[in-house]
């Protein structure tokens, strides 16, 4: 007998989407299915002040020896200056504990950890529909997991009336997943005045928001992006953050991003919220990975490359808004009605076509066209000479027809 003798493991749809995009030898495919922002020529190349801030690492690291469970501090000061402000940083100042983390994939599973060890309800309501990783890594952490009405699939708008109604429902203690923008899979955003009511529910039940931000600057841009997140924080007594590197900065493979606990507890201190965090790391893989960290610290110090990297971003912000534009004109030419101008009025990446299974499985097969198994594409990853070609062919579906 041996221990490993183990079948071949069933793939989900996902993991069987990726892997016939890998086994497709035609050079036309076209991935929209992956989570990545790529330029015209299908690259998604390292940002030039990232690199140029590698170069900086690179000739003034004198050590490689360990860091701590809480990793690079540096680095998480000055994310949370990116994302809270110093209107919220003064408010909250020393309620805020935070560590560094290998990104927010992994503020999933800690989060997941943090909310089971510290609420009575051990429970989590996360939008309807969300990224399928989300409620996967809650359920591995023993959380019981509800779902809020979100998103109205079939007419393509946030259903705020619904959502509202949803977390009237939550009880007190329950935790409440929120994007912090560019909603995956949906690309459909709260708008600032809209987070400030979500905040009056959370304070008026004594709910728990766990913000899991991703996206700051592919959306809107870098300030608006997080609007409503400050909105939020200014109003409710105690918030989860997780906060990803990989997009905003390019650096998806070197894993990096923060998790943060704000309270308003005036006997708490920021160094106890970040034992209490590092020590949840400490059991689930124990250090972070650094490298990233330096790097974006180094950048985020100097004026000038800070400068040069919020360009590039913009950059990619504008062109993620003009593909937007380009791809819902096209289908609305095509079918002659404005029924695609959600498109232009969504955020980020990700939106969610209302395709059924059948028509996303002949995009792959018959056109090596990739969309994820629930209809998102990503827009961010669609060349702009491809538009054309997609939006006949979309428009050809028998649901558009
Ligand atoms: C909503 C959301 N959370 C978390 C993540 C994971 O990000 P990271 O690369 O930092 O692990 C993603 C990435 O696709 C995401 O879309």
């Amino acid at each position: 007998m041996r221990i490993f003798d183990i079948p071949n493991p069933e793939l989900d749809n996902t993991r069987k989407m990726f892997r016939d995009l890998e086994s497709d030898l035609r050079h036309t495919k076209i991935d929209l299915g992956i989570g990545i922002y790529r330029d015209e020529n299908g690259d998604a190349p390292v940002f030039g002040a990232i690199k140029k801030a590698e170069k900086i690492l690179f000739q003034t690291e004198i050590s490689k020896s360990y860091k701590t469970p809480s990793g690079n501090l540096s680095y998480c000061n000055n994310i949370l200056d990116l994302v809270l402000g110093q209107s919220v940083l003064k408010d909250r100042h020393g309620k805020i504990g935070v560590i560094q983390i290998p990104g927010a994939g992994s503020g999933l599973r800690i989060a997941g950890e943090l909310i089971k060890s510290s609420t009575k309800n051990r429970c989590i309501s996360v939008p309807d529909p969300t990224w399928r990783q989300q409620p996967f890594m809650f359920q591995k952490s023993g959380l019981s997991i509800k779902k809020y009405v979100y998103y109205d699939t079939k007419n393509n708008f946030l259903d705020f009336e619904g959502m509202l109604t949803d977390l009237n429902k939550l009880e007190s203690g329950d935790a409440l997943l929120l994007h912090g923008c560019c909603h995956n899979p949906t690309g459909a955003d709260l708008s600032v005045d809209q987070w400030e009511e979500v905040a009056h529910v959370c304070s008026k039940i004594g709910l728990l928001p766990f913000i899991d931000l991703v996206y700051q600057g592919l959306g809107k841009g870098i300030e608006e992006d997080v609007e409503g997140i400050r909105r939020l924080v200014s109003i409710v007594p105690e918030v989860i953050l997780t906060v990803s590197s990989s997009k905003t900065f390019g650096v998806y493979r070197d894993r990096c991003g923060l998790m943060a606990v704000i309270t308003d507890v005036e006997r708490v201190k920021a160094s106890s919220l970040e034992t209490m965090l590092s020590e949840i790391a400490r059991e689930l893989y124990f250090h972070p990975p650094d490298h990233a960290a330096s790097v974006i610290n180094i950048l985020l110090e100097d004026v000038n490359l800070k400068k040069e990297w919020s360009l590039e971003l913009n950059t990619m912000q504008k062109r993620i808004v003009s593909l937007r534009d380009k791809f819902a004109n096209a289908l609305q030419e095509k079918q002659n009605s404005d029924y695609f101008s959600f498109l232009n009025t969504q955020s980020g990446m990700f939106s969610l076509l209302p395709i059924s299974n059948e028509s996303i499985l002949s995009l792959r097969h018959n056109n090596g066209v990739y969309l994820m198994p629930d209809g998102r594409i990503n827009i961010a990853s669609l060349p702009e000479i491809k538009i054309e070609y997609l939006s006949k062919i979309i428009s050809e579906l028998p649901e558009f027809n």
